[in-house]
């Protein structure tokens, strides 16, 4: 991994390059909702959302066409693997009992369950992952990296094959195709990110209606990279949905050490003695609880429950102390082991809600409370009042004509 967080594939201006890919992708996901929808009708915004990412993380990771996007009926084989292993009613549940059986370490003997599926899904990815570097690698033979070679596979060949780098820091082609499935899975999780903004735009029509006029005061239907970071109020709200519908609600690390963690603030234990360190031993699990950290009103203030875009102008200082990468928020964690797509992922939601936003008016299609998430660590929306409709965002989308 040392190569990949060395790469210049995730920085500024590779994601500059990649934003043509953003927006041809935003506007094709346009058109097939326009033809489903016609005057208006319930969709399910996240599974389209689903299969944009993955065209996007395919066409700009690795310069793979999956062709998700394609009207039903005319799927491709790793997207229906997808789909069996992370979003079906039955993956749900093989995902609450996976993740037992990752906190209770006694239910680790139990065998693991939906294995077929999962081994299905990897085995596909894996053979595509080899095609993709043998591709990859033979393009750069013939004439290097190209105007239209700016995927992140072929920056990484690239720069894992220059005289630049030392020997003992070049990936095996063994160590590159593992990596490959990563991100797969990890590079379209902007479809959770960008399904509940609009969730959250759905049921605050008068952010909605503001974040319109924002995005309609630029006169082109495809912005550069710059153009969509310099529009504050698309900003602001995509910290908000960050904040409190982060994707990847906890995350776990194990302790390498014994160690001792200062608090901010004591603790007291039921005798009344007071504690300003936790000593954690070597091999501890430790949970780390996003979500939680997000919604703390000690930190955001009473009304941290709200969607409130309006509170990015002004943050209270003590968000200044959460360990981040991005807008003071865990959404992308911190460390050496953050989210490499961050810049990545942000410049393909804004485009994403740039070309939808102002093409369509979104409104509820369930009550508020029935909209739920995954348990898992990526909180994947659902209908709780469907519990055999999988994962699913239904919103009602009707044109937006302008008056
Ligand atoms: C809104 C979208 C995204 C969110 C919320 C997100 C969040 C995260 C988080 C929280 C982690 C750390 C997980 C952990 O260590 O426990 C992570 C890791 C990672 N993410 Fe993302 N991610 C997003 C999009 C992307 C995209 C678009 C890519 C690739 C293009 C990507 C690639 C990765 C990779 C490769 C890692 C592993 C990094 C490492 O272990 O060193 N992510 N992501």
């Amino acid at each position: 991994m040392v190569i990949l967080l060395q790469n210049p594939a995730f920085g500024v201006p590779q994601i500059r390059a990649l934003t043509e890919i953003f927006n041809r992708k935003s506007a094709q996901l346009r058109d097939i909702m326009s033809r489903e929808i016609g005057e208006g009708s319930r969709i399910d915004v996240f599974g389209w959302l689903r299969k944009m990412t993955l065209d996007v993380i395919g066409e700009a990771g690795f310069n793979y066409k999956f062709n998700a996007l394609q009207p039903e009926g005319q799927t491709n084989d790793l997207e229906d693997a997808f789909t069996r292993l992370m979003h079906s009613p039955q993956s749900q549940r093989h995902n609450v009992t996976r993740l037992l059986q990752a906190e209770i370490p006694i239910l680790a003997f139990l065998p693991a369950p939906g294995r077929k599926v999962v081994e299905e899904a990897r085995e596909k990815m894996v053979n595509i992952a080899k095609k993709l570097l043998a591709d990859s690698q033979a393009d750069i033979k013939t004439g290097g990296v190209s105007g239209t070679q700016r995927d992140l596979l072929s920056l990484l060949v690239q720069s894992n094959t220059s005289n630049n780098i030392q020997e003992h820091q070049r990936l095996s082609d063994a160590e590159v195709i593992a990596q490959i499935p990563t991100f797969f899975v990890a590079g379209h999780e902007s479809d959770t990110a960008t399904a509940v903004a609009l969730h959250a735009l759905s049921i605050h029509p008068s952010v909605q209606s503001k974040l319109r006029d924002e995005l309609s005061s630029l006169a082109t239907d495809e912005p550069t990279m710059d153009e969509l970071n310099s529009l504050p109020y698309l900003e602001k709200v995509i910290r908000e949905t960050m904040r409190l519908y982060p994707p990847v609600g906890f995350s776990m690390r194990e302790a390498m050490e014994n160690d001792v963690l200062p608090l901010s603030k004591p603790y007291f234990d039921r005798y009344g003695k007071t504690y300003d360190s936790i000593t954690i031993r070597k091999g501890t699990a430790i949970r780390i609880p996003i979500s939680a950290v997000h919604r703390d009103k000690t930190i955001w203030g009473a009304d941290a429950a709200d969607f409130r875009p309006e509170r990015w102008d002004n943050i209270p200082e003590a968000a200044s102390v959460i360990p981040s990468v991005w807008a003071n928020l865990m959404t992308f964690l911190a460390g050496p082991h953050n989210c490499i797509g961050f810049r990545f992922s942000l410049v393909e939601i804004k485009s994403i809600l740039f070309t939808l936003v102002r093409a369509f008016e979104f409104e509820p299609a369930v009550p508020e409370d029935a909209i739920g998430f995954s348990p898992t660590p990526v909180r994947r929306p659902k209908v709780t009042t469907e519990p055999n409709g999988g994962n699913q965002l239904p919103l009602i989308v009707r044109p937006f004509l302008k008056t």
